[in-house]
């Protein structure tokens, strides 16, 4: 998060066990409008007012994890797409999250939000973080710090270009949300 906050940056946390989503079944863009349960308003309005996202997670049976997946399943791509995202997978094996990573970046780009090229991949996680998020190896500190730079300038650079971008032209004039039936995807 330290590195996240520079200049006019700033990030949010967003951790999915604090958000009780637990029998809400139903999407944000189901509900009319005014009527989504509070949970799902204040994830939307924090969703639709950032200008790019860092989804972190663990590898769950190669995939990401099911809370995330749980969470970003009650939201349309109309609240994250024209923003980039970035992808930061950990595990306790040897291969940080590599092959959730991989699933991540369909997932992500049908959000619209497509991943940059850089990945942040923590293997052996419990060796390198403490429970508070500090580093447990004060030498490997600097390493990490590199490591992470890589993907988080990434990120703000496509961040600050594609809300440059959305202020010139609104993209969802130009390519409006599907309403009616999702065959309106279809080839004709
Ligand atoms: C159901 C389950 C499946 C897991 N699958 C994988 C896996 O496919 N690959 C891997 O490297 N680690 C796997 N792990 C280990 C987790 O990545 C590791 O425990 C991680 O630290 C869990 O993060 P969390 O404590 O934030 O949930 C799995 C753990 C659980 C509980």
């Amino acid at each position: 998060m330290a590195q996240l906050h520079q200049g006019d940056i700033s990030a949010e946390l967003i951790d999915p066990l604090d958000f009780d989503l637990g029998s809400i079944f139903k999407p944000y863009f189901a509900y009319a409008q005014g009527k989504a349960p509070p949970q799902l308003q204040t994830l939307t309005d924090k969703i639709a007012a950032a200008d790019g996202y860092v989804m972190v997670s663990p590898e769950y049976n190669h995939s990401l994890s099911p809370a995330l997946a749980h969470l970003l399943n009650h939201f349309g791509s109309s609240l994250f797409s024209y923003k980039p995202s970035a992808i930061v997978t950990y595990s306790a094996g040897q291969w940080g999250g590599v092959r959730a990573a991989v699933g991540m970046r369909s997932f992500l780009s049908e959000l619209g939000c497509l991943p940059v090229s850089a990945m942040i991949h923590v293997p052996k996680a419990h060796e390198v973080f403490a429970e508070d998020g500090s580093f447990l190896e004060q030498a490997d500190a600097e390493k990490w710090m590199s490591y992470f730079a890589r993907t988080f300038t990434q990120l703000t650079w496509w961040a600050s270009a594609a809300r440059n971008q959305r202020h010139e032209i609104d993209p969802h004039k130009l390519v409006p949300a599907f309403k009616r039936d999702p065959a309106q995807r279809n080839a004709p």
